[in-house]
């Protein structure tokens, strides 16, 4: 039996402009996604918390190749993938559990993913190293999502934080908490990344131009990261807020939260993510509490992230 576990993410910087090859920050945060794979007769999936449904699945192996199962789909092209790379196949009992909010831009799937493909070459005798998995990873984001970078898969396997632009993976070290807010409303991805590439069609030389200042205000943002510059940190997150707005991905909860969040004193808050719902962050030091309080105060939960350093790991081995 084989246990492994990936963290939750934070964008901070970047999101929908990292699909088109600019800079994007994230750090992981310390919620995880935990795998269980034990021996079994069939091909068996557990997985209530990361598909809201209360359906076991038993599978065989020609079922996993339908792939149509909506969020499982993210769990059987793991699985399909990871048979492939290490080129033999077994059957197994999956059992996922996560305390990740899931469908709120804080990489439920994405940490399904990475801690499956962990578990299951672990379980197979054949594990996969890091960076195999990360790059299996977004592979498998790629195909279930149609358009995909590496920001959440890479961050979610490598833990701490990180600096992706196209398939340039840096670490970076990243300290600082945030508070999280959540509409609770759920997004998908894969609809509001088209939503913007058909943006991006009709209005070709604006969104490129907007896309490029995201890229910008990423680059800027690492180097107040690295000068601790408070103030810039939270003002470059609020101008990312407001062209992510442009792209089409903004609500009207999500800008309710971050405006509660900054009337609460926040230097910057943005939505996270692929929007269209999800979170907030808001970056408020000293005074995380009193933002909390005042997100929770109009109905919504709200958390003070702390970063997780460590990736995927396996937690048992027996
Ligand atoms: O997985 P989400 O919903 O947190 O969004 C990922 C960020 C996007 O830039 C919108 C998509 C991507 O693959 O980079």
């Amino acid at each position: 039996m084989i246990i492994a576990s990936a963290p939750a993410k934070t964008i901070l910087y970047g999101e929908h402009a990292v699909v088109y090859g600019e800079p994007s920050i994230a750090c992981a945060i310390d919620i995880r996604v935990k795998t269980k794979i034990s021996e079994s007769g069939t091909i068996e999936i557990k997985a209530k918390d990361v598909i809201k449904t209360d359906i076991d699945t038993i599978l065989d192996r020609k079922h996993i190749s339908m792939r149509n199962k909506g969020e499982l789909r993210y769990v059987l092209t793991a699985i399909d993938k990871t048979f492939e790379k290490i080129g033999k196949e077994k059957t197994f009992c999956l059992d996922i559990s996560s305390n990740i909010p899931v469908g709120v831009g804080l990489g439920s799937s994405a940490s399904a993913v990475v801690s499956t493909i962990s578990a299951l070459s672990n379980f197979m005798k054949e594990p996969l190293e890091i960076k195999e998995i990360s790059e299996l990873a977004y592979e498998v984001e790629l195909e279930v999502q149609g358009a995909a970078s590496r920001i959440d898969t890479s961050v979610i396997t490598y833990g701490g934080g990180v600096l992706v632009r196209g398939s340039d993976i840096r670490l970076i070290d990243i300290e600082l908490p945030m508070v999280i807010g959540n509409t609770g409303i759920t997004g998908d991805t894969g609809k509001l990344v088209a939503k913007v590439r058909e943006r991006r069609e009709r209005n070709p030389e604006i969104i490129d131009r907007i896309i490029a200042s995201i890229g910008e205000i990423t680059l800027k943002a690492l180097d107040a990261l690295n000068n601790k510059d408070y103030i810039k940190i939270g003002e470059l997150m609020d101008i990312n807020h407001g062209l992510l707005d442009s792209l089409g991905v903004v609500t009207k909860e999500l800008s309710e939260l971050v405006h509660v969040a900054r009337r609460a004193g926040s230097l910057g808050a943005k939505m996270t993510g692929a929007g269209g719902g999800g979170c907030i962050i808001a970056f408020a030091p000293g005074i995380e509490k009193k933002v909390v309080s005042a997100i929770r105060e109009i109905g919504c939960s709200s958390f003070i992230s702390s970063i997780s350093k460590e990736g995927v790991r396996i937690e048992s081995d027996n």
